[in-house]
């Protein structure tokens, strides 16, 4: 008789406190066989978890001295053993499996000259989960009841430590997933957004971060386009090195000529010293030429050379000086257009766009309205020391239909102010004091005529509730002509 008998209380004991420090699935499973075999000196084992989605119902999940993996599972899947525990919920024990009429029918029991099994369920409160497997080809008689009933004991308790293993392995998965959730929302920390739309915007920034391939940023004015360059350059791996930024448009084209390329001494009047450009400052990093539709004919035909031969020459200056920087370009016009009309060069527009990432405008993707205010809300809290803490569901309507013309921006402006203004924890419709537009912001907000004439009409279709008639008198123009626009438009205005 085997010596475990001694004090199968205290073994027990001693095998729970064991068993339950053993966070491992997989070292648990490894531990509670060996301990199951040693005690009761059976040659071979094997645990099986129940798994609904496994050809038999369940796995084999460790296995100990059968010759190959193969063979422990396929002694598992033709075992009837493994199968009436794990239906009936209750341990088996043969003496002399050949002889034991309950297995008259099992072919591997006769196959492997089988003469002793003990198999038990691994239960938690009425569900078997599992079975530990043990068999000897030695002697006859080898396992007792009284072992069987220590191993039954023992099943218990190594179910809850498997179950327990299995719940941290899942939180471990859920935490690792958590932690990568986490991570991809802080890649680009301060770019809010989570419409489908902005999703594959920064998509296509992930993809582009860690390449040196010159960037084309579309999108009409505040949509982030200058945000997401500065993400760019931040994100990747020429971040150590300067960003620099020059909006084309704002500067006449002598004074962005030396801004960008810098200039010799006495290059003109003025010129006192020596002075890099921004182009040799951003060496080694990035340049965002913002707006630059706007660039002079002259200066398209520099910033291609710099692209192409990767080399500047500072004005009044002979030599030319080798630079690495990646050039990001940013523009609300469409370029390509400006192409066409013989605006902007093509072998420059083919330069600059290898990539194109277009922002779209706010108005399309009113899902990220919400978010934006809220962060916008939490900022203005923090610069003017304010406790706004929400906003109201009629403040939200309003701002959920309102047009953003001016795209972020405008929203950022207008829950700035709110926020400043409110009186209380929570934003008002009249906190917003959102004006409708006026024609002459219809005009700064960079419609073409036709656009803006689109938008006049509708709103004074509005104003005058949808008369016709009136719009026209209101309008100056003729019943026929507004019915006529009308219809191009498409029928009914918007
Ligand atoms: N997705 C966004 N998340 C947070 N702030 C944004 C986002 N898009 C734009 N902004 C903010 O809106 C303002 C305008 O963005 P900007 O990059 O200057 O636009 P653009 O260059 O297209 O005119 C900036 O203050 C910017 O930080
Ligand atoms: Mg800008």
């Amino acid at each position: 008789m085997p010596e475990q008998i001694k004090d199968n209380f205290t073994v027990l004991y001693e095998i729970a406190q064991k068993i339950n420090s053993i966070l491992d699935q997989q070292e648990l499973l490894d531990k509670v066989l060996e301990i199951a075999m040693s005690h009761l000196d059976a040659e071979r084992g094997f645990i099986v978890m129940v798994d609904d989605s496994a050809v038999h119902g369940f796995n084999v999940v460790v296995a100990k001295n059968f010759s190959s993996e193969k063979d422990a599972r396929e002694s598992a899947a033709s075992s009837s053993v493994i199968k009436k525990v794990l239906t009936s919920g209750e341990p088996v024990l043969t003496f002399d499996a050949l002889s034991d009429e309950r297995f008259e029918a099992s072919r591997s029991i006769v196959a492997q000259q089988i003469l002793s099994i003990t198999c038990v369920p691994l239960r938690l409160q009425d569900k078997t989960t599992g079975a530990i497997y043990l068999d000897s080809t030695k002697s006859r008689g080898k396992f007792n009841a009284e072992t069987m009933k220590f191993l039954a004991v023992f099943g218990n308790l190594a179910a809850v430590a498997v179950e327990n293993a299995q719940r941290y392995d899942n939180l471990k998965t859920e935490n690792a997933r958590l932690k990568n959730e986490v991570s991809s929302v802080n890649l680009f920390p301060g770019i809010i957004g989570k419409s489908k739309a902005w999703k594959a915007a920064l998509d296509l920034v992930q993809r582009v971060i860690d390449t040196d391939v010159s960037i084309l940023i579309t999108g009409e004015s505040g949509t982030g386009k200058e945000l997401i360059a500065r993400a760019i350059h931040g994100q990747g791996r020429r971040r150590d090195k300067a960003f620099m930024a020059i909006n084309c448009s704002a500067i006449p084209e002598q004074l962005l000529e030396s801004e960008l390329f810098g200039y010799k001494r006495g290059a003109f009047t003025g010129a006192n010293v020596d002075k890099k450009g921004l182009i040799e400052h951003a060496d080694g990093g990035t340049l965002l030429l913002d707006e630059v539709g706007d660039l002079s004919a002259s200066l398209q035909a520099k910033m291609l050379r710099v692209l192409q031969e990767k080399e500047i020459r500072r004005l009044g200056d002979v030599e030319s000086r080798k630079v690495d920087v990646r050039v990001i370009a940013a523009t609300n016009k469409d370029l390509r257009e400006e192409t066409q009309s013989g605006n902007f060069r093509e072998d420059l527009y083919f330069r600059l766009n290898i990539v194109e990432i277009h922002l779209p405008p706010l108005r399309n993707r009113a899902e990220d309205i919400p978010v934006l205010i809220n962060y916008f809300m939490k900022k203005a809290c923090e610069t003017h020391g304010r406790n706004v803490k929400a906003i109201d569901s009629n403040a939200m309507f309003v701002l959920l239909k309102h047009p953003w013309y001016g795209n972020v921006r405008e929203l950022q402006n207008v829950i700035e102010r709110a926020v400043v203004l409110s009186r209380g924890e929570e934003l008002t419709e009249e906190d917003l004091r959102l004006q409708k537009y006026t024609e002459e912001e219809l005009i700064r907000s960079g419609l073409t005529l036709d656009e803006f004439e689109r938008k006049l009409v509708e709103k004074t279709l509005a104003e005058s509730s949808g008369n016709r008639t009136r719009t026209a008198e209101k309008l100056g123009v003729s019943l026929r002509w507004l019915q006529y626009r009308l219809k191009e438009w498409g029928g009914d205005a918007r």
